[in-house]
């Protein structure tokens, strides 16, 4: 705990606050007691400066451009580490020696096949059904279907939920994107890396041998390590609050999905590439630019701008170095690359993109290498659900594993009528 107290006044009389500090990062006011005391509620809609838990896996400095995993910066995991790996980190606090690591995808792989009456449940969805609509959908029924690790509080129950999430998503996901191109549905392969095996269940078909392409998943993997983890985000905060309540982990994650599948968040990806292939060539940015500054247009510049970094995303300084790295291994190029980069540059030398900090994030490039890649857009999404599962799932069971841990519940400034009599409908 810092040594000073916060103080405010109000109504007249003076309350001490405690301030509590972090391993690093600012310190926060300890309001747990303000309503009490006070009278009074804080009102911080959108959460712009309230810590809503304490947390011991993700670190951001959003001024100095740092996310850290479990104190391990994200360019360091993200050229030498792998996905497996990462997610040991993530739910078990420190990196897996040799044996663990072996031992825990070995794990992960014994869990990759689904039940198989889940797949008969994607026969339900309309073929054009948007995959996160499938996603949300699927992965909310996976508590129908393992009922033997819904108790939370039964650490094995947990972990085994956790072990399954983390292990299914990939056939899930390909599985979404199978049904959707009218292609028989691939099993795992657990021979293959976990990010191998995505890959061959999404592109590859039962008639031939796939053909995995080493610099292809080097790159996706890549980009799951990017999209691990991201500390209190919505989807994050989602799942937490709606575990808060008690509720089986299957569900805390579909509700995630839900969340993540929004343009301001994970559906962004989808969004920027869209908005990439609409501007087509760099003539045309100017225009674009000025109709992102102009406030009666709601048109935003998809992939800019962050409610934490106010300085380049880390992920995105990796993100353009994999676009190059996956073009050169496939040897293709895409002329929205150009228009990224020419928009970037613009940007970035813009005033009003000056003057409100606002950066490429995460989202910007990762389209152009999943496209790259040969996913639809309506996958990129999922992808980023893919991977963020192995964050909600460590940050849920943190949360569960607290003894403080409470029932989500904020507060509001109420607005409405004060209380009035009810009227009968034949004399209003
Ligand atoms: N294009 C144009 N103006 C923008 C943009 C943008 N992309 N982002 C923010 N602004 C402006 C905004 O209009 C506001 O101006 P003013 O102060 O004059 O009203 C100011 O910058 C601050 O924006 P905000 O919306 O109040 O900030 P926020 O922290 O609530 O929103 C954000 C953050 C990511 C939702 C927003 O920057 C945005 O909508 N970006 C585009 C969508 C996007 O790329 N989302 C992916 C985020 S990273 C991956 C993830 O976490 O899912």
């Amino acid at each position: 705990m810092a040594e000073d107290p916060a103080k405010l006044t109000a109504h007249g009389k003076d309350f001490d606050f405690p301030v509590l500090k972090g391993s690093v990062g600012p310190d926060v006011i300890d309001i747990r007691k303000l309503y009490a005391q006070t009278d009074m509620f804080t009102f911080d809609p959108g959460f712009t400066s309230t810590a809503s838990c304490e947390s011991a896996l993700t670190y951001i400095d959003g001024d100095e451009g740092v996310l850290l995993h479990r104190g391990y910066p994200i360019g360091q995991l993200a050229e030498s580490s792998n996905f497996m790996e990462v997610s040991y980190l993530l739910l078990n606090g420190e990196l897996p020696s040799a044996k663990e690591l072996a031992a825990f995808s070995s794990t992960i792989s014994r869990h990759t096949m689904l039940h198989e009456q889940l797949m008969s449940f994607y026969k339900g969805f309309r073929r054009d059904a948007h995959p996160m609509a499938i996603m949300c959908g699927v992965v909310g029924a996976l508590s129908a279907f393992y009922h033997d690790s819904t108790d939370i509080s039964d650490p094995v129950h947990r972990r085994i939920s956790s072990h399954r999430l983390i292990a299914k998503m990939p056939t899930i996901a390909a599985a979404a994107y199978k049904y959707s191109v009218g292609q028989p549905f691939m099993y795992p392969d657990n021979r293959l890396s976990y990010t191998g095996n995505f890959l061959r269940m999404t592109f590859g078909v039962p008639a031939e041998e796939y053909d995995l392409h080493p610099a292809v998943e080097k790159a996706m993997d890549r980009i799951f390590i990017l999209h691990a983890d991201h500390e209190q985000n919505a989807s994050t905060s989602t799942v937490r609050l709606a575990g808060s309540s008690g509720a089986n982990p299957f569900a805390c994650i579909a509700a995630g999905i839900a969340c993540l599948w929004g343009p301001a968040h994970g559906g962004a990806n989808e969004a920027a590439l869209n908005m990439l292939r609409e501007i087509g060539t760099p003539d045309k940015i100017p225009h674009y630019i000025e109709r992102a500054k102009d406030k009666n247009d709601p048109f935003r510049l998809m992939g800019f701008g962050h409610r934490v970094y106010k300085n380049y995303d880390p992920r995105a300084t990796v993100m353009q170095k994999t676009v190059r790295e996956v073009f050169e291994a496939l040897n293709v190029s895409d002329p929205v690359f150009e228009t990224a980069l020419r928009l970037e540059e613009l940007a970035l030398n813009d005033d009003y993109f000056i003057e409100k900090k606002l950066f490429p994030n995460v989202d910007f490039y990762s389209g152009v290498i999943l496209s790259a890649i040969g996913f639809p857009t309506t996958m990129f999404t999922v992808l980023f659900a893919l991977a963020r599962t192995v964050g909600w799932v460590a940050q849920w069971n943190e949360m569960i594993s607290d003894p403080g841990q409470k029932i989500g519940r904020p507060r509001q400034l109420y607005t409405g009528p004060t209380q009035r009599d009810y009227v009968p409908v034949e004399t209003r």
